[in-house]
């Protein structure tokens, strides 16, 4: 079967769709999660619940993720996706590109749902299911086109943790899983491949291993809630961001490292440090988990609580984004792919056409006091048009580490109108002039709606060489195509804001 190829979305695998609208069988903590997510990466949602409340509780949701989202990244992002809901989950199936499972953790409701919507979404839509830990080949027992079913297990917050597990059954067919990873990354997640299908898949049975230790020693009475938490807080969960616990075993092994490691510690394993069997979940161990975790919290809600967390989220995966580690890595990956993306978007530089305009639209956080686009947000927009100049002629990741870069040297911004929230712009480049060395550029950013002149950014360039700092000549093929997209304009007149200086009159225009 061909793939249905979208104007929008993940691109499809093999025999599976290119996904433009996902739906959701479930709307709660993690149904929330996943719509928030895929609209902010340009993804449709068809959500159905049992449940008609739901539909403003999944929309709360979505609008709570936003903020933290918002932040995750600065690059530039396509039109947010729009949300629908429904209690009929025949007609989410019928509009669905890719189906997310994210009912209640019980295996024959959700093998008799699975079966249901089987029968109504075609068979190359792939069926995810977000299960904690119940088994793919047992979820697929009553579907049609049992290939296409797969686990795609998240982490709460789905919006901003970007690990999802895959995990295939007996009969889930390779192409399954590999149009899910690329759907998932696609919407910025890390797509870890479970091989084995076991109980639990891999996360979960760590967690539940510390788990139980926790409830043994609170039964126990050795610790509280708040001391057992802070045994990580300050010390393994520093460590775990970025580089796990085997690796970190390595490094602890000194120069011979995990053998070493291995030799010193591995004795101990066999003394009864820990419990595999969970304690009996008595009343009072009940209480002391609640009382101590009520303790922790100091009053502070649930949605202060999630903000918090929220926050944090976003700033630790930038700051592993500068190391290329861990889900910092993953981040950047999805920055590269937000690029690459803007800059498809421009027509080829070989017809020697002019830039294409390119799209933004104000962000939330983008706002002054006065209630309209930061002063920075313009250099911000200006840059992200000369990141998609630079690569429509060819300077991507490979040729900056290879070649050199274009370095700013000089910038004049000129303000003429103001932008609110949420308003669409688009940035016009000409390239001004181009010899060997030097680039001078000119944006002009617009309102969308009436199309008025907001603003105009002027700058120099230079190009560095890669590691050696120096300006150097830009290679001929680059300096060719810049030539040819300012030549495509030369008619034009020239930007009456450009080479001007401080405290000159205004132009008109
Ligand atoms: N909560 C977590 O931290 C977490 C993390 C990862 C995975 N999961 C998994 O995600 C799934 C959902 O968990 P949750 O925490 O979002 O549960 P939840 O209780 O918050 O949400 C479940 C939703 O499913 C709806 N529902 C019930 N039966 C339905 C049906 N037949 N058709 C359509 N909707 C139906 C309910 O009305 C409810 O809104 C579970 O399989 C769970 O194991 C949960």
């Amino acid at each position: 079967m061909a793939p249905r190829c979208g104007p929008r979305g993940a691109p499809g695998i093999h025999d599976m769709r290119k996904v433009g609208t996902l739906g959701l069988l479930g709307t709660g903590v993690i149904g929330g999660g996943w719509a928030a997510r895929a609209m902010h990466f340009g993804i449709d949602v068809v959500a159905a619940d049992v449940k008609p409340e739901m539909e403003q509780w999944i929309r709360e949701a979505v609008a709570n993720a936003e903020p933290a989202l918002a932040r995750l990244t600065l690059a530039p992002l396509p039109p947010k996706g729009r949300l629908s809901f429904t209690t009929n989950m025949h007609e989410m199936a019928r509009r669905a590109d890719f189906i997310q499972e994210n009912i209640p953790e019980q295996l024959e409701l959700k093998q008799r749902v699975l079966g249901d919507i089987s029968r109504t979404a075609p068979p190359d839509v792939v069926i995810a299911s977000s299960t904690s830990g119940l088994m793919p080949s047992d979820l697929q027992a009553k579907m049609v086109a049992p290939e296409r079913l797969l686990v795609g297990h998240p982490f709460n917050p789905v919006y901003l943790l970007p690990l999802v597990e895959l995990v295939g059954g007996g009969q889930t067919a390779p192409a399954t899983i590999e149009a899910a990873r690329s759907f998932y990354t696609y919407i910025g997640m890390h797509a870890l491949h479970v091989r084995r299908e076991v109980p639990g898949h891999l996360t979960d049975r760590l967690q539940e291993a510390i788990w139980r230790e926790i409830l043994h020693m609170i039964n126990d009475g050795v610790a509280t809630t708040g001391e057992l938490d802070d045994s990580i807080i300050y010390g393994p969960g520093l460590r775990w961001a970025a580089m796990g616990t085997n690796l970190i075993y390595h490094l602890a092994g000194g120069e011979t490292g995990m053998r070493h490691m291995l030799h010193q510690f591995g004795p101990c394993l066999k003394w009864p440090w820990t419990r595999l069997e969970a304690p009996e979940l008595t009343e009072e161990l009940i209480d002391r988990m609640v009382k101590g975790t009520q303790d922790q919290a100091a009053g502070r809600s649930i949605r202060e609580l999630e903000r918090l967390r929220d926050d944090y989220l976003v700033a630790i995966q930038q700051v592993l984004r500068q190391y290329d580690i861990g889900a910092g890595a993953t981040l950047r990956a999805l920055e590269q792919r937000l690029y690459a993306d803007q800059a498809a978007a421009q027509p080829s530089a070989a017809a020697g056409a002019a830039l294409a305009p390119l799209a933004g639209a104000v962000r939330p956080e983008w706002i002054d006091y006065n209630g309209h686009m930061t002063d920075s947000r313009y250099q911000q927009a200006f840059g992200d048009a000369f990141d998609a100049l630079c690569r429509r002629v060819g300077i991507d990741e490979d040729y900056r580490a290879r070649v050199g870069m274009y370095y700013t040297v000089e910038s004049h911004t000129t303000h003429r109108a103001e932008l609110r929230a949420g308003e669409p712009f688009y940035v016009e480049t000409r390239v001004l002039a181009v010899d060997d060395k030097r680039l001078r550029l000119f944006h002009s950013l617009y309102r969308q709606r009436d199309r008025v002149l907001a603003a105009t950014g002027e700058h120099m360039h230079l190009h560095v060489g890669a590691g050696s700092g120096k300006t150097v000549p830009a290679p001929q093929p680059i300096r060719a195509q810049l030539e040819r997209i300012r030549d495509a304009e030369a008619a034009r007149a020239f930007p009456p804001q450009a080479g001007r200086a401080i405290g000159q009159p205004r132009p008109a225009g």
